[in-house]
């Protein structure tokens, strides 16, 4: 994996992952080490079966990734809440005013996976949404509709104008990220919005498109939602990532499904890269020209965005003459997990 004269090395304030999926139980125990080798923080997803709701559950999972945690590694998962039309304002308020949730998570309803119990009617969610502008909370939003009639490549788009626009709007003052961008229209959105927005940006969604999912027989492990769209649209989201831009950083949404999920007939949404992300982010900087950049995206412009410091230790990228080889899968007490294949040589790892 490595070589004896690395051709370049990028040391970097060590990163943090603002949009993950760590799962629970066998699943939790395997991933966790694959992210936390490199990153410090995660924003850690609620949408768990059933879903963390409540304060009560947020502390639960917080203690259940704490254990999960081999010895001598260290890592602080930032909790989020999964946003109901049940949701209580004031237990909201006590989560985030102890510092047990960083923010919470708008799925609207049937969007993804485990999104059953997300918004329908946002009316029935105004007085949690006061609240978080009040206590200053963000809304961390997977930003698609789910109407039928709307094609799947244009819900991030729909959602843009007839959801988030009309939320931000009726509520100054609160934070909004826009998690997984995928479109120029959500680059538009985010970087020409006034009050305090930010996006995600994911490591796949910045190597592949649509091509990559059905050229030459259908690759579940490349299906993940939002589903990654046409060139143009990766292009911009590769220029704005390189562009170093404030408002825009990493999320990578490592979300692991086993093997047997992702490869059937009807198959889960969800890409696991939390083992290579770093080295693919780096290559794609390389390409952009823009390795300076990396780290506003990785480890400064995330932080920022929450109001947290950065992490002060660093991490070493290292550029070998060849490409590097990284695990296909990660192995689980359930079965195998697949590893995000960039589908092109990468040249970096992490020192
Ligand atoms: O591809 C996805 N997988 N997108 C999501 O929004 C959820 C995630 C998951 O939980 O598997
Ligand atoms: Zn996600």
């Amino acid at each position: 994996m490595t070589d004896p004269a690395p051709l370049q090395t990028l040391t970097i304030r060590r990163p943090d992952d603002w949009h993950l999926h760590l799962r629970d139980g066998a699943m939790l125990k395997a991933v966790l080490p694959e992210t936390a080798r490199h990153f410090a923080r995660a924003i850690v997803m609620p949408n768990l079966v059933p879903p963390v709701v409540t304060a009560a559950q947020a502390g639960g999972y917080h203690a259940r990734i704490t254990e999960a945690l081999p010895e001598g590694m260290s890592f602080t998962p930032l909790m989020t809440l999964y946003l109901t039309e049940d949701t209580d304002p004031a237990d909201l308020r006590h989560a985030y005013e102890s510092g047990l949730v960083t923010a919470v998570k708008l799925y609207p309803a049937g969007a993804t996976t485990n999104s059953a119990s997300g918004v329908r009617d946002f009316d029935k969610v105004r007085a949690v949404l006061e609240t978080m502008a009040e206590i200053g909370c963000p809304l961390c939003v997977h930003g698609e509709v789910t109407t039928h009639d709307v094609d799947i490549f244009d819900r991030e788009a729909v959602f843009i104008e007839t959801v988030l626009e009309p939320i931000r709007r009726a509520t100054p003052g609160l934070k909004v990220t826009m998690e997984h961008i995928t479109t120029s229209d959500a680059v538009a959105y985010v970087t020409g919005a006034d009050g305090a927005i930010g996006a995600t940006i994911t490591t796949h969604h910045l190597m592949i498109d649509r091509n990559h999912i059905l050229v030459g027989g259908i690759k579940p492990h490349y299906y993940c939602l939002p589903v990654a769209k046409r060139r143009t649209h990766m292009e911009a989201l590769r220029r704005i990532a390189a562009s170093g831009h404030p408002r825009v950083f990493l999320g990578t949404d490592s979300a692991p499904h086993l093997d047997h999920d992702k490869e059937s007939a009807c198959g889960c949404a969800g890409i696991f890269s939390a083992t290579n992300t770093m080295a693919c982010l780096a290559q794609v900087f390389e390409e952009e020209g823009a390795l300076d950049k990396l780290e506003a995206f990785a480890s400064l412009n995330g932080p920022a965005h929450y109001g947290l410091p950065p992490n002060e230790d660093r991490i070493t990228l290292v550029r070998h003459a060849a490409p590097v080889r990284f695990p296909a899968k990660v192995a689980t007490a359930t079965g195998p997990v697949t590893v995000f294949d960039p589908g092109r040589p990468v040249y970096w790892s992490v020192a």
